[in-house]
């Protein structure tokens, strides 16, 4: 899908309105956190609680969540290796854009190619916008057994094909940013460690 550009005779339109100047009127500056990790390994629970915590310090935050966002702007993509690739393609850049305008961005997908991540990871660094990689690190067994949506059960009875970590490849990130584990880390901690991190790094 991505290597059809269709888009021509297009010209950048640069706005009057600075990064900066965005930067002063928010008091925050926008940055990515790419979680990435199997189905139920509660990347999407961290995310939320780290969203909460950001909003109750003052800070302006937002998650884009996979299962969310395939309820709506990505509805006519499936599991398919093209897809995942379009899927993480397309949040990816609006990630960019939300991080952009202000706003701390957490990102929510499986995104199991490596490739796609380090797509998304060069762009924001093209763009100079922070993009830090969450790795949630849960082992499989713990996800299968949490299976909150029945769907490891469904892709061990061959029910649902090509499911991540069954009978779909998770290409583990070789060097994120930072690793969890929801085995050892519930959700109000991760959220202690992420704000710490963001804390070190001078990006709150
Ligand atoms: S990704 O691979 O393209 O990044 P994404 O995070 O958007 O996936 O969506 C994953 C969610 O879709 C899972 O949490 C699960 O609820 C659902 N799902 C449905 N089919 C599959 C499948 N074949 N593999 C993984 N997740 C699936």
């Amino acid at each position: 899908m991505t290597d059809t550009n269709k888009a021509t005779n297009i010209t950048w339109h640069e706005g009057h309105v600075t990064r900066e100047a965005r930067t002063q009127l928010l008091k925050q500056q926008g940055a990515t956190l790419w979680f990435t990790g199997l189905s139920a390994s509660g990347k999407s629970t961290m995310a939320f609680t780290l969203e909460h915590a950001l909003v109750q310090m003052g800070r302006l935050a937002y998650v884009l969540d996979g299962d969310n966002i395939r309820h709506g702007m990505n509805k006519n993509l499936g599991f398919s290796p093209e897809d995942r690739e379009e899927n993480i393609r397309r949040i990816g850049e609006v990630a960019k854009l939300f991080a952009d305008t202000g706003v701390i961005t957490m990102t929510s997908f499986i995104s199991p190619y490596r490739k796609d991540r380090d797509n998304v990871r060069a762009l924001h660094l093209a763009g100079n916008i922070p993009f830090i990689e969450v790795f949630v690190n849960t082992p499989i067994a713990t996800c299968e057994q949490r299976d909150p949506k029945g769907l490891y059960k469904k892709a061990r009875a061959g029910q649902l094909k090509n499911f991540t970590g069954i009978d779909d490849p998770y290409e583990e990130p070789l060097n994120p940013e930072i690793t969890l584990d929801a085995t050892n880390t519930n959700p109000h901690e991760a959220a202690i460690q992420l704000v710490e991190y963001l804390k070190n790094k001078k990006l709150i």
